[in-house]
């Protein structure tokens, strides 16, 4: 396996299938007997190039569930590739800690971190992909429905971080994928052209569409996130003109399956991305879907540094 956590499309379905399922275990454990210290001793570094709720909090938790600890490094202390070189600082903390878990602006600098490291690098979210809120999704579609192959998950807005790992885990793991997405704001070609072999593979389907009414007929699962991500703030304006059809209302969610959920990796813009009555309505998993940010990443932690 992989020494690094970079991206979802970098492990095998059965590596995945794996992740998903100790998750599903650590929880369980969890809530049955509590901390278990699987991870006694071990320290877990959070480098932090943009702000976060979620990534933070869950990884923090994960490691002292397990026995370990977490560091967080704010943006403004190690200034990374500013204040001082990503290859430096990767071998700096290589001598201090058991695994490094980092945010950042370029994808490339999470590369570059786990290239220097001699210890594990987790992708906390980068300008490309977000694999650990993957995880967390497919986990959560998985606690709903049972089993995986053959559901049809359904993305509506920009083609985005978000949108990436999550075509990817599905492509991957035999779920269907779709994407409703306005022109400019498609994801990245080379993300769709791994994503069809991975597709080929498991033979799930993908699907690119303008409307969203199209994407979301029978759909399982409907997601949703920010029109606009962190680092394109001078976008907003346009961004708000453009992506208000890709809205995820009571209207839209009327034509997916009368049983499908709705998810969203959250921080939400409500009244923008998605209305109040979804985010809050019956089929929202948008909760245990942020909690479970905390079980799939303690199976990752787990996985990755237990033989550091
Ligand atoms: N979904 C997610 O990664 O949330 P944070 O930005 O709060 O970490
Ligand atoms: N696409 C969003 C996800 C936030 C968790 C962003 O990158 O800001």
């Amino acid at each position: 396996m992989k020494k690094d956590f970079l991206a979802v499309a970098d492990f095998t379905p059965e590596e995945l299938n794996d992740f998903i399922n100790l998750a599903i275990d650590l929880k369980k454990e969890y809530f049955q007997h509590g901390n278990q210290p699987l991870l006694k001793g071990k320290v877990l570094a959070l480098i932090f190039s943009k702000p976060s709720l979620r990534t933070r909090i869950s990884f923090e938790m994960g490691m002292r569930h397990l026995g370990g600890d977490a560091l967080f490094i704010s943006p403004n202390e190690i200034g990374l590739g500013k204040r001082e070189s990503i290859a430096d600082v990767a071998r700096v903390l290589s001598g201090y800690v058991q695994g490094i878990m980092a945010r950042v602006f370029e994808h490339q600098h999470v590369v570059e971190l786990a290239k220097w490291a001699d210890i594990p690098v987790i992708n906390g979210l980068s300008d490309y992909n977000h694999p650990c809120q993957a995880m967390a999704d497919i986990l959560t579609i998985k606690e709903e429905f049972g089993t995986l192959p053959g559901l049809n998950v359904t993305y509506v807005g920009d083609g985005n971080n978000v949108a990436v790992s999550l075509m990817h885990v599905c492509a991957k793991l035999g779920v269907n994928f779709s994407i409703a997405s306005p022109e400019d704001y498609d994801m990245p070609e080379t993300a769709i052209t791994v994503a069809r072999t991975f597709a080929a593979e498991s033979k799930a389907s993908l699907h690119f569409y303008r409307d969203p009414h199209e994407a979301v007929k029978n759909a399982n699962v409907i997601y949703t996130d920010t029109w606009t991500s962190m680092g394109q703030e001078e976008e907003a304006q346009k961004r708000e003109r453009v992506f208000p059809p890709y809205q995820v209302n009571q209207a839209l969610l009327k034509e997916a399956h009368a049983n499908a959920i709705v998810m969203h990796c959250l921080p939400a813009h409500r009244g923008q991305e998605i209305t109040d009555q979804v985010a809050d309505g019956a089929q929202s998993r948008l909760f245990p879907q942020a909690h479970n940010r905390l079980h799939a990443q303690k199976a990752i932690v787990l996985r990755l540094m237990q033989d550091q």
